[in-house]
């Protein structure tokens, strides 16, 4: 049942490739540069009459959520909010009617999120679901949605999930700018042929496997990490994090890279590992400084790099190299390398990865 892998977790990192295409697949022709999703097609005239985007969710896929605030705004130049559902529920959020929600559940059964939808509801926002369990709570509570398509997820830590997330809201936004012309019709077809790309370009990170096993090997007894980011890859360097803390236990945060000096980087000595991504275009030169910063304070660097990189290399302790992509989808690719680093750090510490302690897959209380 897990296909030969030791662990659920890898066996679904592997499977990242064809689980963006089967996200993709059916809904993007590329040739003809169209996009058809049903549930976004019926109620088109609603989401492009949106004055703001509210994103609820937790965990993981409030991370992706935030990669897609960041897209949505870009791309569509929609306004975007992104929230904890657990916060938004028990506040008094002020929903207008022309509001569009995306919730956004693996399981489709969180509480929290479930809770959040029913409220917006009440209050007359359109709910867009993002699942990926077919026929679940949430998925029938919200008024229109579309599925990830990843196939079970059985490790408690999300992995596809995430980039199939981040692949069906990045093909919502493309379809949502093309209708309004925020972006060309060039960069348009471009973008389209650029994620169909992305999963040859998933199996690419992939072979950095044994690399990124020998910095496990030299981390894993770490008794804190920071992972860093700017636009697009701050919300990877949290759910970078993420992954490290609820597998291998390692006290970790995320941060974005300029934030350092406003406080975190009091924490950097020669004992602290700082995962900073540091891919070209995304602020590359400011991403670069900021990792001179943690260099002249010792902290140990594992960059992860656009191929062919040398700035960054002559800087860093490690560097592992992903293929490079639009600005808007390295997150596809950026992901790959943080979620390996977490999954090796746990084996090596004999963690129960795909069971960790204290954790569900669905958390269905409140
Ligand atoms: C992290 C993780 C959790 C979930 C969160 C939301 O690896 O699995 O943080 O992402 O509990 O779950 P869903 O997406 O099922 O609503």
């Amino acid at each position: 049942e897990k296909g030969g892998y030791d662990h659920f977790m890898l066996k679904e990192i592997y499977e990242q490739p064809s689980a963006i295409s089967d996200t993709f697949r059916g809904r993007m022709r590329v040739s003809d540069g169209i996009i058809k999703m049903a549930g976004i097609d019926d109620n088109l005239a609603k989401l492009l009459n949106a004055k703001r985007i509210i994103i609820i969710a937790c965990g993981t896929s409030w991370h992706a959520g935030l990669v897609a605030e960041y897209i949505f705004e870009e791309l569509v130049r929609l306004p975007v909010e992104v929230e904890y559902a657990s916060e938004f529920r028990y506040r008094n959020p002020v929903i207008h009617q022309d509001d569009v929600v995306i919730a956004i559940s693996q399981s489709g059964e969180t509480a929290d999120t479930m809770a959040a939808i029913k409220l917006a509801k009440e209050k007359g926002a359109f709910v867009f679901g993002v699942c990926n369990v077919v026929g679940s709570s949430i998925s029938r509570e919200t008024h229109a949605g579309a599925y990830t398509h990843a196939g079970p997820e059985i490790g408690v830590a999300s992995t596809k999930a995430f980039t199939t997330q981040i692949t069906i809201l990045s093909l919502i936004a493309l379809k949502l700018a093309e209708r309004k012309g925020t972006i060309s019709n060039s960069d348009f077809h471009y973008y389209l042929q650029e994620l169909e790309r992305i999963p040859e370009k998933v199996k690419v990170a992939l072979e950095s496997d044994n690399h990124i096993k020998h910095i496990a090997d030299t981390y894993k007894n770490a008794r804190n990490f920071l992972y860093l980011g700017r636009g697009y890859n701050f919300p990877v360097a949290l759910e970078g994090a993420l992954k490290l803390k609820e597998i291998s236990y390692i006290h970790a945060e995320g941060y974005p890279a300029a934030e350092m000096k406003h406080g975190p980087i009091a924490l950097i000595d020669d004992q602290m590992p700082v995962v900073v991504i540091a891919t070209k275009k995304g602020h590359y030169d400011k991403v670069v400084s900021n990792i001179q910063e943690i260099k002249s304070r010792k902290g140990k660097i594992i960059g992860i790099v656009t191929e062919g990189d040398s700035t960054v290399k002559e800087l860093a302790d490690h560097v592992i190299e992903i293929p490079e992509t639009e600005e808007f989808l390295t997150p596809l690719l950026t992901t790959i390398p943080l979620q390996l680093l977490s999954y090796h750090i746990a084996v090596m510490l004999d963690k129960n990865v795909d069971q960790p302690r204290n954790l569900a897959k669905s958390v269905t209380v409140e």
